[in-house]
């Protein structure tokens, strides 16, 4: 849930890793800090509490930190307070209060991940000497492969693959040793991690888009593995010390898709992306106007012999397979079980190979879905990712991997990549209809003639945005929001409700429209908010008379549905019309004006809506 970078070349450091930890923030911004040396004089630290603007400005934008060699952190705290002293870079010897200053210390590091037994090691450490200055599991790591490399007199690798034996958790690392100038080591375990080549440069990074700029040839270190990266020349080594050699892998997309692009915030622009992210990933799966798996490997036998479906998932891609439980059961028939991947993980859910179990991930990096997935596969069932980042470790350790091809999505909020996992789950819903005969042929054209009408029915009900900018300053001093509906509205209500309380700090909740009176409806006051999404004929009295029972206890509401439908201007305060599809596949248009709700809200009440506090993009720890 941190950024790490590093450089090794003829360059100077600083400002390239300042470049790069700035496309990094959207996985922590507690703190920044680098570290950096000049030949072989000791390395320089700099930290900066907050954002990285304030380290870029305590570094002259990087120009005062010379020295071709260097490790960057942009934090998202888990042991320890977002303080200087906690802030990263790590070093193996005493460190003053503020923890700047040239580096007297063995070891210096940074590290992405949890040391899950650090108090265990801290101890170990305690007993032979060591102290510590601050409340991390990082500086007890670092301290660790420091007191192998001494103890032992062995080179950095295999003090760092002693350290890797002790260690409990997740991590990727970087270090430089002083008797190594223009060495870094790295070690990674369950964290992401990609190293970068180029003439006579060599980079480090959580994620490719912070290299991008530099070079387009990575190679994706394993787990449990090891790189010793020069300038323009890496190594790689196992956990006995032995050399592997890993696959150099060319990026292909642009880094054009991670930049603002006019747009005041990345995730106004990631919403009007969606039509060209559903549209990419509809195409990349239908072939002569069927849905054509083919690339994820799994066959229509494998589809025909699925017993049962488990989705397991975090956050709004849990969303999506809350909407795909739905949609795959009403049209293929088969039982689909949903689950919180960080639930999962802990069940004792038995599987078999007839089981498919999809982990949907935008990152492919989460920590609990990674975990569920491994549980999968330890159970025997077969596994598919629906991932987005190209490479991730959930993609390639699943046995199947869908890629939604949403691009690099920047704001925390998740938007276009929600959008690209529901199309992606749509269509392999109707590719296992057809396959296990619950549909014909010509229903499935049907089906996917809808399905490719949705980008351009995307692109018109952003053309009303404005109604909804008009809606959100209206409401932007509230104090609590409901969001209701039932089976695949309730859905929806979901990721509403989340897209509203992660960027505007509204204290929202999405609640099954029947549940309301079960308890929650105490909570209605008068002029509570109460948005009601009713986009299913079977459904949709019930729910209006839901949220007439809350109108009548004092309620202001909105309605969401369908156009020509439904009418509920009689009943409501402020109705927002999407257009009509197969109702399995509404959530595509409905959420869109809710996605715009949240924006403009956060947007009304003056916050950073790309980086809302607390929360990061890739959740990459427990
Ligand atoms: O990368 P993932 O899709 O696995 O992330 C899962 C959640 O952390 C994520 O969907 C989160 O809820 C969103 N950023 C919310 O907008």
């Amino acid at each position: 849930m941190c950024g790490i970078v590093g450089y090794t070349g003829r360059d100077q450091a600083a400002p390239i890793l300042l470049d790069g930890l700035s496309r990094l923030e959207y996985r922590g911004y507690d703190s920044a800090g680098l570290a950096v040396r000049d030949g072989s004089a000791p390395a320089e630290v700099v930290k900066a509490l907050g954002k990285l603007y304030h380290l870029a400005d305590k570094t002259d934008q990087g120009r005062a930190l010379p020295g071709t060699c260097g490790i960057g952190h942009t934090r998202w705290a888990t042991h320890g307070d977002p303080s200087m002293v906690n802030a990263h870079p790590h070093v193996s010897g005493n460190c003053s209060g503020s923890g700047s200053g040239p580096v007297e210390s063995d070891v210096v590091g940074v590290h992405n991940g949890i040391i899950e037994n650090f108090t265990e090691l801290k101890e170990k450490l305690l007993r032979h000497g060591y102290t510590f200055y601050s409340d991390t599991d990082t500086e007890v790591a670092v301290k660790l492969v420091d007191y192998y490399y001494k103890k032992y007199k062995i080179g950095p690798v295999d003090a760092i693959t002693r350290t890797m034996v002790r260690v409990r958790g997740s991590y990727a690392l970087a270090l430089m040793f002083r008797d190594y100038p223009d060495e870094i080591f790295v070690a990674r375990k369950d964290s992401p991690l990609v190293i970068g080549t180029s003439e006579g440069a060599s980079f480090l990074a959580s994620d490719v888009p912070a290299i991008l700029k530099f070079t387009r040839q990575v190679y994706y270190i394993g787990n449990l593995q090891v790189g010793r990266i020069r300038p323009g020349e890496v190594l790689f080594y196992d956990l006995n010390g032995d050399e592997v050699q890993l696959p150099l892998t060319e990026i292909t997309w642009d880094t054009a898709a991670a930049e603002k692009d006019g747009y005041e915030h990345f995730m106004l622009k990631e919403i009007h992306e969606q039509p060209r992210a559903v549209r990419d990933t509809l195409n990349s799966l239908i072939r002569d106007g069927a849905v054509d798996l083919s690339a994820t490997g799994l066959t229509d036998d494998i589809l025909r012999g699925i017993r049962q479906i488990d989705i397991a998932a975090c956050g709004s891609a849990w969303h999506v397979s809350v909407a795909a439980q739905y949609v795959i059961e009403d049209l293929a028939g088969v039982p689909v079980r949903v689950e919180l991947a960080s639930e999962y993980r802990y069940r004792r859910i038995p599987s078999s190979p007839d089981t498919l179990v999809i982990v949907i991930s935008q990152s492919g990096e989460t920590a609990d879905s990674l975990a569920a997935l491994r549980v999968a596969k330890e159970r025997g069932a077969l596994t598919l990712a629906v991932v987005n980042v190209i490479g991730s470790t959930i993609a390639r350790e699943a046995d199947h991997t869908l890629y939604t091809l949403a691009g690099p999505e920047i704001a925390v909020a998740t938007t276009k990549a929600y959008s690209a996992q529901l199309i992606a789950m749509d269509a392999l819903a109707v590719r296992l209809a057809l396959v296990r005969g619950a549909i014909t042929e010509e229903k499935s054209g049907e089906l996917i003639a809808a399905l490719q009408a949705i980008p351009d029915q995307i692109s018109r009900v952003l053309e009303e945005k404005q109604r909804l900018q008009w809606f959100s300053s209206k409401i932007a001093n509230t104090h609590d929001i409901f969001f209701i509906g039932r089976g695949l509205d309730y859905a929806i209500s979901l990721e509403g409700s989340l897209k509203m309380k992660e960027i505007s700090y509204i204290h929202s909740e999405a609640y099954a429209a029947g549940e309301l009176k079960h308890g929650t409806i105490s909570l209605i006051e008068q002029n509570t908010l109460v948005i009601g999404v009713l986009t299913q004929s079977s459904l949709f009295e019930k729910t209006l008379s839901n949220m007439l029972e809350c109108k009548s206890r004092g309620a202001y509401l909105m309605g969401l549905t369908t156009n020509g439908n439904f009418s509920v201007e009689d009943s409501v305060n402020f109705t927002v019309y999407v257009p009509k599809t197969d109702e399995h596949f509404i959530a595509s248009l409905a959420i869109v004006p809710l996605q715009l709700l949240g924006y403009y809200t956060s947007v009304n009440r003056g916050l950073d809506v790309d980086k809302p506090r607390n929360l990061a993009k890739s959740v990459t720890v427990e």
